[in-house]
Parts: C-alpha cells; structure tokens; sequence
C-alpha cells in the first residue's frame, strides 16, 4: 500500500476496464438503446431502475439515486477501499499499478510474492487435510460437511517441525519470506540443535484468514482435541493486521447479495458453524476486542451491528469493552446491540443445538446499545444518595464524551437523565456536557475521517446530525437546468469535450461565485488531457465537490450529443463572461448605485473590483 497512485494511472485504467463489463459480472444487465440496464444491486426492486453508460462510464439508479464510476461501484458493491477497488479493477485490466513516491514499487511487488505464498500454503495445507484422516474425522465430530470446509478452504498443518520450511522454504529467500508471512520461527544458535527454522503451526485444523478481497492473509490453527493453546494465530506481518481484520467477512459477502446486518462473534469455530446453519453474516474478531477499525469496516458493509457474547463474566467484561470501543462510532442511523447467550454456550453449540430459527429469534431481542449502556452504567448504583449521582456522573462523563456530538449523543442523554429523573440539561451539566444549539464545532468530529476508504476522503457519513453543513456545491448546484455555472459544470462534467468550446482568457479569473473557479479548474484539466466523464469525477474524490459533481453526472443530460454540447458550452461562457466578467459586473454596480443603492458587502465588491481593474503603472525603480 505504499505511495499515492498517480492520477494519470486511474486514468488509464478507466479507460482500458469497461464498466458495463464491471458491473455485468456482479449483476444481470440487457442492453437498452445505448445504455445497459438492470435490477439494481443497491435496493430491491423487481422492474430494472439501474442504467450503465458505456459513454460516461458511469452507472445510474433511478429508483435509489445510487451512482458512480466502475471505481465506486467496487467500493459500494463490494465494499472495497479505494485502493483495493483500484487493484481489483486493475487485476482485471492486467495492469500494473505504478506508485508515487519514496517506498513506491519494491514493496508493492513484495507483497505481491507474500501474497502468492499464502495462497500456495493455503492450498498446502488443504491438500493436507484431504490425506489426514483424524483431521479429518475431528472436523466432521464438530458438525462440518465438506461443503462449509471447502468454502471457507479449512486445511491441515502436519504433525511436522518442517513439513512448510521444506516445501517452501529451500531457499534463503523463501524462509525468509516464510519468516515475514510468520509462517515460520526462527531458532537461535544457544539451541540443541542448532541455529535454524521450524513451521510456527504443527497438527493443527488451519483456518485461513482472508482480506476483503478474499487474498490469504494469516491463519488460525486449532489444536485437535485437547492441547495448549487451544488456537494459535499468525502473527502481526506486513500483511496482516489484526485491529483491523474480521474473520468471515469477505466469506459473508460471498454468500449473500445484500448484507443487512452482521454480527461480531468470539470464535472461528463459531463463524463457521454459524454460515453452515444458513446465518452468513457472522465474523469473529482475532483474538483481540472490538477496535473503532474493526467497526468502520462493518459499517461500511450495513448499518446493522450485533455484538453476540457469552453470558459468563469474561463475556460480559468483553461486551463492556466492545461497547466502550464502539461509542466513537455510535451515531444517527446505525444500529448497534448487543446479544448474551446462556452461560456455558457459544453460537457454535447454541446454533447446533437449537438451529437457524430459534437462533434468530435470540437475535430479535438483542439490546440496543443505548439501553445497555444505561443498564451497565447504573449497574451498583444507589440513586438515592449523593454520592450514588457523583459517582454516576464520574463513570458516565469519559463515556459519553467519546460519542460524538449529534442527534445520537442527545438521545443517549435523555435516556440516561429519563433513568435518573432528572431534567436532560441538568444531567448535562453535571457531566460537564452542554447541549449543543449552534454550529460552532470545528473539524468535523462527527465524520470519522480514516472511515472513508480512499485517501484524503470527505464522504460525509449519513445522517450524522443536525448540523447544517456550510452552503456548498451539494446545495447551490442540483441536476438539472439552473444558474448558469451549474449548467456550465453540468455539462462539462457529462460532455468533458465540450471543454474545447471555451476560449479561456481569463476573462473569469478572480470571479469569486459559487462554482466559478470550480468550472475553471474543470476547463483547466480538461484542455490539458482528454478524458471522460469518469476520469473527470475520479480527479475529485475526495474532494467537497465530488458528491454533487457525481449528481450531475447522474443528471438528465441537457443535450443530446458532444457537438451540441460544446456549442451549447460555448455560449453558456460567454453568458458568463456577460454576467460576472470583471469589467461587467463593475457596470453593472455602478448603475446599481445609481439606482437603487448598494449593499454594504455590494460596496466592499466594487471597491475591489475597482483596484483590480485600475491600469497597472510600472512600479517606480
Ligand atoms: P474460545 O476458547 O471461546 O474457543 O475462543 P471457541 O471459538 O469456542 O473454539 P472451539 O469451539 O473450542 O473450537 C474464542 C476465540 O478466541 C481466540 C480464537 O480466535 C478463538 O476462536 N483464541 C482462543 C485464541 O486466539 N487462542 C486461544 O488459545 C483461545
Ligand atoms: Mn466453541
């Protein structure tokens, strides 16, 4: 993942990959006029709502407004980072992604070798399992057909201190890959015998660990019956990174079209059995709690998170934890509750025992995180007494000052204060909170800014509160006809040829309306490198403009063809040059102020219009 990925490179790959193809391999499209259109992946519905433009490359749902570029079809249909959309799409074209920057290529390429020996031992160790027998036996005693073992490609480490150094490792620079992969552990000289390596996983059921891309990045390996310790997993490498990682993740959306909720259990075992019973959605974080990552990830894939623990004491300690780690992500919109089985079981033996329906049923009466957050937090309380609200109020404040300011914040507070009979301001103050009524916040703490997948990101979670955001694009600049800079950037963006209809001059530099210089820097690339509409969009991800300039995309066109855009383009500039040119709109003041007087901020604008528009005199040397 080193260095940015050159601008010229997603150029080229959106015009070497064809979306129609993209999206043809997810989902069912028949050819209608020049267009591609289909049951639309993002919602449901039985009449096709959702077009693919091979011109502009970009897709279209009538029914949901879903839209973008094939990029941000991977990154929504298969809820990728834009890299990894970017590698798959490139995967797809067999292009190289070239890199920006100090460490760019060496390491790609390394982890790229990685790559390809995790996949080998992965299959290493199927092949293992299809000749062990007692293996063999012990994963059909736990209740799995071969079918679940394929699918989540479970394999065996032999009974061997060398069996993966020896089939890999006969170079020195396959043990050491080995040994960055953690397959491997290295022995120091002090040892019997002597300086060397030996395999780290030995007679143990393997359970690979995808990415969501399905690449092998780490294992699992359970002892066979009894044994210490019972799992033991990869350990942090270049490639595997487990704050991050959830187990059964790519495999869950594998198995199902649309992923409405997903559920955080303990264990392997339990991921797998779960799938098996027919509840695809459950992951398993490795062998650490719940971290905000991990959560950004889930919610990236739904809006629906169900944490599911054991009823025992560790397992209510765990849950405590995963909920304070999950309160940073706790906002308007997303679910997120928690399940607590009966002691003594796990989902691997509840499911077997009771099966899919009645596990489900459990699964309907998980609490909301906001009620066992006022459960745990009055938990030992005595209300009654004065110290009772002290202490209270010291166990709450570090807690609800981790959720972020919102809609959300204000609802666990009336909750809370409902609890506690008192008035939600009051309990405000005695957590040291204040409500919240203007906008003064600074720096967008309500959008976590890592959660957005692609670098420099700016896609505003939804419905993260109340506040009004500042008067941008998004609100200016809606599809359709309009002012004549959104007519100008509409076309642009949905004709990018059109550009070579505007005889920049300059005439507009300066000309501080909303969209302006946004339509200029447009021009500029746009005579610069002739690209498409999705080429143009991918420039501004990222950026505040991106979301509106992919709802104009989306928009009707206004013309039907290149030429009549660019003519059409052509005059548009002209109007504008008309209406906002320097020297126009000075006039167009000066008569104001004749007529009817101006505005204070009106006044400001001709002052500055005036020196700007003053002859230059050569400065005196
Ligand atoms: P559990 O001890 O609950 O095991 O550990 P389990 O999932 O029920 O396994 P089975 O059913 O006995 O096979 C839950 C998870 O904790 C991690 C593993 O990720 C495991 O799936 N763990 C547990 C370890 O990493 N190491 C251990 O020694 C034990
Ligand atoms: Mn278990």
């Amino acid at each position: 993942m080193a260095g940015r990925i050159p601008q010229h490179f997603i150029d080229e790959l959106l015009a070497r990959v064809d979306i129609v193809e993209v999206v043809g391999s997810r989902v069912a499209l028949k050819r209608s006029g020049r267009e591609s259109k289909g049951c639309c992946p993002f919602h449901n519905e039985k009449s096709p709502s959702f077009y693919v433009n091979p011109v502009k490359q970009f897709y279209h749902c009538f029914g949901c407004g879903a839209h973008g570029t094939a990029i941000s079809f991977l990154m929504e249909h298969d809820h990728l980072g834009f890299i990894e959309a970017v590698e798959e799409l490139a995967g797809r074209a067999g292009l190289e992604i070239p890199r920006e920057g100090p460490e760019a290529g060496p390491k790609d390429r390394r982890d790229d070798d990685l790559q390809a020996l995790m996949t080998n031992v992965t299959q290493h160790y199927r092949s293992a399992l299809g000749e062990d027998e007692r293996a063999r036996t012990y994963l059909k005693q736990r209740g799995l057909t071969g079918e679940t073992v394929n699918r989540f490609a479970l394999g065996f480490a032999r009974n061997s201190w060398d069996d993966v150094l020896n089939t890999f490792g006969a170079t020195a620079a396959g043990r050491e890959a080995l040994m960055a992969t953690g397959m491997l552990i290295e022995r120091d000289a002090q040892n019997a015998r002597g300086a060397g390596h030996y395999d780290r996983f030995r007679d143990r059921v393997m359970f690979p660990i995808r990415d969501a891309r399905g690449r092998v990045i780490g294992f699992g390996g359970r002892i066979i019956d009894q044994g210490e310790p019972k799992y033991l997993n990869s350990p942090e490498t270049a490639l595997f990174h487990k704050g991050r990682e959830l187990y059964g993740l790519y495999e869950a959306r594998q198995a199902l079209r649309q992923v409405a909720r997903l559920m955080v259990v303990e264990g392997y075992m339990d991921v797998v059995r779960l799938s098996q019973a027919g509840i695809h959605y459950a992951v398993a974080t490795l062998g650490t709690s719940t971290t905000p990552d991990h959560l950004n990830r889930l919610f990236r894939v739904c809006n629906e998170v169900v944490f599911c623990f054991d009823g025992d004491r560790a397992g209510r300690a765990a849950a405590w934890r995963a909920l304070e780690n999950a309160l940073p992500q706790a906002r308007d919109g997303r679910q997120l509750k928690f399940l607590f089985l009966p002691d003594g079981h796990d989902p691997d033996t509840l499911v077997g025992e009771e099966g899919k329906e009645a596990f489900e049923a459990r699964l309907e009466t998980a609490m909301p995180l906001s009620e066992y957050f006022v459960q745990g937090l009055l938990q030992d309380i005595d209300l009654d007494s004065v110290d009772g609200r002290a202490q209270l109020a010291e166990k709450a404040k570090p807690l609800i000052a981790r959720v972020p300011e919102g809609v959300y914040r204000e609802l666990l507070l009336d909750r809370l204060a409902r609890e506690v009979r008192m008035p939600a301001q009051r309990l405000g103050q005695l957590l040291g909170l204040t409500h919240r009524t203007d906008d003064a916040g600074q720096g967008g703490g309500l959008v976590g800014t890592q959660a957005n997948g692609f670098p420099g990101g700016a896609r505003v979670a939804t419905a993260s509160s109340g506040r009004p955001a500042r008067p941008t694009l998004g609100q200016s600049v809606s599809p359709g006809r309009g002012n004549l800079v959104r007519q100008a950037i509409t076309l642009l963006v949905q004709h990018p040829i059109a550009a070579r209809g505007v005889r920049d001059g300059g005439e507009l530099d300066g000309v501080e309306r909303p969209g302006v210089a946004l339509f200029l820097e447009m021009v500029a690339v746009l005579r610069e490198e002739q690209i498409g509409t999705a080429q143009l969009l991918e420039r501004f991800r990222g950026r505040e403009e991106h979301p509106a300039l992919e709802r104009l995309a989306a928009a009707e066109s206004l013309v039907p063809d290149a030429t009549s855009a660019t003519n059409e383009l052509r005059d548009l500039y002209a109007r504008l040059v008309l209406e906002f040119g320097p020297k126009q709109r000075q006039d167009a003041l000066l008569t104001k102020a004749a007529d009817l007087g101006l505005s204070p901020e009106e006044r400001e604008e001709l002052r500055q219009l005036q020196a700007k528009l003053r002859p230059k005199h050569p400065a005196a040397s």
